[in-house]
């Protein structure tokens, strides 16, 4: 980062000025919620570690914050310390329309973030949701009984465009993607776009794209710094400023059910995602 902008500003991986942006106001009075889904079909892009850890650096930020886990594998709710097996679940929610959503949702250690559970029960929503009315709304409709008491919910997709990611989708004001900068980090992107697309034209006017964020960004390979560059040279200036180093810190962190933010606060993981925060406060994609 040693080159520099006219303003003085360090130049960012991303190849424009690197903010620092400011700490956000905090807020006099809550809700209703600014609902951003997670998404992108390819696994192990960092969809769950940033759900995670941008909820934490959002409550930390005095937000009111709820984290939807919407993968039947349920890594969002165990990276928060949550046991699944034995509790109610979304799956619970979604089945049935009478069940209320406050019973289901769960305190995580960290104040200020709720989480909505997942487990393997999940894996059969798709089929049974298939022939509901109006299945693709099925999300949206359990979130509204919740959205006034937060500012922001955040919706962990699984990988895989199916019925429950456009679920999400159709439920989400904005849409946030995750790209691992590795090789074929693009692949498939088309796909996700076309189905933003899709949602946008048929169930959801108003969804917007909040961003693109690269993760698993290892400035020493001169791989992930062309891949960086391939992703700003497709999206622009939806490619957020902030971008996620790799580090073994963050499955270190998974195994102790604390997001990084609270495991280990100085480190530069834990600051990315601090800095993300701020970053889409600043953007007006959060409170
Ligand atoms: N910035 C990072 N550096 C190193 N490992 C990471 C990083 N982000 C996530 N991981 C690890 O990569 C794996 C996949 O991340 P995850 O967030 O579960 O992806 P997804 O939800 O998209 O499948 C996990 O083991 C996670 O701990
Ligand atoms: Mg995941």
């Amino acid at each position: 980062m040693a080159k520099k902008t006219k303003d003085d500003i360090p130049m960012g991986p991303t190849g424009r000025p690197y903010h620092g942006f400011d700490i956000p106001a905090p807020l006099t009075s809550h809700g209703p919620a600014r609902i951003i889904a997670l998404c992108n079909q390819k696994g192990g892009v960092g969809k769950t570690t940033t759900s995670i850890n941008l909820a934490a650096a959002l409550a930390e930020y005095g937000r009111k914050v709820l984290a939807v886990d919407f993968d039947p594998q349920g890594a969002l709710s165990a990276g928060l310390g949550i046991q699944t097996h034995d509790i109610p679940t979304i799956y619970d929610l979604l089945l049935d329309h009478k069940r209320d959503a406050h019973d289901v949702i769960v305190h995580s250690a960290v104040e200020g973030l709720d989480v909505l559970p997942a487990n393997i029960d999940l894996s059969a929503a798709e089929v049974h949701l298939v022939n509901e009315v109006a299945r693709e709304t099925i999300l949206s409709r359990v979130l509204r009984q919740v959205a006034g008491e937060y500012d922001v919910i955040l919706i962990d997709c699984q990988p895989s465009l199916g019925l429950l990611t456009v679920n999400a989708l159709t439920a989400a004001h904005g849409v946030l993607i995750p790209l691992e900068c590795e090789f074929f980090a693009l692949r498939g992107v088309a796909l996700l776009i076309e189905t933003i697309d899709k949602v946008r034209d048929r169930l959801n006017p108003a969804i917007e794209l909040d961003g693109v964020l690269a993760t698993m960004y290892d400035p020493r390979t001169l791989h992930s710094r062309e891949v960086l560059e391939r992703v700003v040279e497709a999206f622009g200036d939806d490619v957020l400023e902030t971008v996620i180093g790799r580090t073994v810190k963050f499955p270190d962190a998974s195994v102790s059910g604390v997001p990084i933010t609270e495991f280990a606060p100085e480190h530069p993981a834990a600051q990315a995602y601090l800095r993300l925060a701020r970053e889409l406060v600043s953007r007006g994609a959060v409170a």
